[in-house]
């Protein structure tokens, strides 16, 4: 028997049957999910709302809702986790400077380090996303910057932390097409040039398609079907992810109709 010549890695994110309950009963909104993600690997993560795709984003960090508890094994071998929301108005605190949120972010992983030189990679964190005259915008509250900016900043305040694996909770959805492309792009960037891992939820299957190796389907708080991307769109093996594609692929048409149809 010949040997393996790929080099096994061990995940950077490993998790297994993992449920998310309500505190006081009743049936699990994440029922059994397990995953491996090795490093610079990515996943995306479909399905219909309410499937569980941010709970189980949540669980993984251990932030979920104070209702909600979580069974199961979460393992991350060393690397952190860092995660961008759908809505970086919201996430974002609104009370505080850019810089300081990403200069305080870095500085909670630096703990020896100096104001100036959090402030200094703060600076370099804004310029990698892609922020222009990232300096002079150090100093910017979140309101002053558009949405695709503020998204720029969660994710450069997601990398002070200097993540193994970047969790993604759709987080283009609120931003309008170009600025969706450019932070898609943003995130292929990172991901390439990083070795960090992704799990990226989304409803457009489109999308994950061009951003992801791996696609996990998941409905009622359960994973019908896994695997190469490619694979599963060209053939997918569960009647749900058939649907799935079928409502993209109609939603698809009817906005190039849209687009075609305007004088
Ligand atoms: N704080 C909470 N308390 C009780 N139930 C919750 C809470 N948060 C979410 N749920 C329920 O858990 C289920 C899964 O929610 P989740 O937010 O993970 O769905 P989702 O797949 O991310 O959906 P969407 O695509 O709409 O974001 C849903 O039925 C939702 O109503
Ligand atoms: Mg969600």
């Amino acid at each position: 028997m010949s040997e393996n010549p790929q080099p096994v890695l061990r995940p950077v994110l490993r998790i297994e049957h993992l449920r998310v309950l309500h505190r006081d009963g009743g049936a699990p909104l994440v029922d059994g999910v397990s995953l491996d993600l090795a490093p610079g690997e990515t996943l995306g993560l479909v399905g219909e709302s309410g499937s569980g795709k941010s709970l189980t984003l949540r669980a993984v960090l251990g932030i979920l809702p104070a209702a909600l508890r979580a069974e199961g094994t979460v393992e991350r071998a060393g690397a952190r986790a860092a995660m961008v929301f759908q809505e970086p108005a919201i996430a974002l605190n609104p009370t505080m400077r850019v810089g300081h949120l990403v200069a305080r972010t870095w500085r909670l992983h630096h703990p020896g380090a100096t104001r100036g030189q959090a402030r200094d990679e703060a600076a370099a964190l804004l310029e990698r996303v892609g922020i222009p005259r990232a300096r002079a915008r150090l100093a910017a509250w979140p309101h002053e910057l558009s949405g695709g900016m503020r998204q720029r900043v969660m994710i450069a305040a997601a990398l002070a932390t200097d993540p193994g694996v970047l969790l993604c909770d759709e987080p283009t959805t609120a931003l309008d097409v170009r600025v969706q492309a450019q932070i898609l792009d943003l995130l292929r960037d990172l991901v390439a040039s990083r070795d960090m891992a992704m799990v990226f939820v989304s409803h457009d299957l489109a999308v994950v398609g061009s951003l992801c190796e791996r696609i996990a389907v998941m409905r009622s708080g359960q994973i019908v079907e896994e695997g190469r991307t490619a694979a599963v769109l060209r053939a997918p093996g569960h009647p749900y992810t058939r649907e799935l594609l079928a409502a993209n692929l109609a939603r698809r048409l009817a906005d190039a109709a849209t687009k075609g149809a305007r004088p």
